[in-house]
């Protein structure tokens, strides 16, 4: 479930050797980060200037429009350092993933570049919010139609680690709770997942009000395939049945500075505890999968 991998290792490795494990659901870890990291100011100013202006919140860098919402315009100069600092990381993962997993990255869609000021453990958030019960991940900017959503981490707190559980991959947790979650095809609502008449007035009336200035509007779009998700993602958090059985957790430690990767969509994963992180969002598509019979929506397209 955990791969280690060392800097040297990398840099031996076949093309698309990170991706395929990625496929097969393995968390690729980096004992070492495997890219130049923010120098030890900026990270400074990430964990102790701009964590306690944004108590709540992550700062995210959006590259759709090269900004960072959120954050005060009154203050441009913590503003445009926050953006230099999570743009140039942005590329840095960029260029790694793109030079390590020719095949998988084609075509992705490249999302946003956060910086996770909160300590994980007791944010007291609701059962769908919260980061700290087990779940996979559905949904990342919308609708994702069966594309892979891959988030790349790096712990950046000099002391703590940062601590996961995970209780295994989709295909595992499909087979034991499919049924019981009602996604199966003759459990759930709807057997295909192709989307509907309904589904494509939804998502041509959102696309006209995204051409015409409102790009948000595609974020509250849906499939069948993504509202499948969702209803597994709720019953992991929601049934106790599933949440409160720890039986088959495995608990996972990043120590301060190592960095790992995983397609969140595939690896059910919690954070229980630690405090600054970076964060990469990316949506790589299914059709650029070499091993999509792993996917969930193959998966879950099977009869
Ligand atoms: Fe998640």
């Amino acid at each position: 479930m955990l791969t280690h991998y060392s800097t040297e290792e990398v840099g031996r490795l076949a093309p698309d050797a990170l991706g395929d494990a990625l496929e097969r659901g393995e968390i690729v870890h980096f004992p070492r980060c495997p890219i130049e990291l923010p120098d030890e100011a900026d990270l400074k100013f990430l964990r102790e200037d701009l964590a306690t202006h944004l108590r709540n919140k992550n700062v995210s860098y959006h590259p759709e429009t090269d900004s960072v919402p959120g954050l005060k315009k009154s203050d441009p100069v913590r503003t445009e350092r926050a953006q230099r600092i999570l743009k140039q990381h942005a590329r840095r993962v960029e260029a790694f993933l793109t030079r390590t997993m020719p095949t998988l990255t084609r075509d992705w869609i490249i999302g946003t570049s956060s910086f996770r000021p909160i300590q994980e453990k007791g944010r007291n958030l609701s059962a769908h919010a919260s980061n700290e019960l087990v779940h996979i991940d559905a949904g990342a900017y919308g609708p994702t139609h069966g594309d892979r959503v891959l988030r790349f981490f790096v712990n950046v707190n000099p002391a703590e680690d940062r601590v996961w559980a995970t209780r295994g991959t989709f295909p595992q947790l499909y087979e034991r709770f499919g049924r019981a979650a009602r996604i199966t095809p003759d459990t759930r609502k709807r057997a295909s997942l192709e989307r509907g008449a309904l589904d494509q007035l939804r998502t041509g009336f959102l696309r006209t009000l995204a051409s015409a200035g409102l790009p948000q509007a595609m974020l509250i779009d849906s499939s069948p395939y993504d509202r499948t998700m969702r209803q597994f993602h709720n019953y992991m958090k929601d049934e106790p049945a599933f949440r409160d059985d720890t039986s088959s957790e495995v608990e996972i430690r990043f120590a301060p500075f190592s960095a790992w990767m995983v397609l969140t969509d595939m690896v059910s994963h919690a954070s229980l505890s630690g405090q600054y992180a970076l964060v990469n969002t990316f949506l790589l598509r299914l059709a650029s999968c070499r091993l999509p019979q792993f996917a969930p929506y193959r998966i879950l397209s099977a009869a």
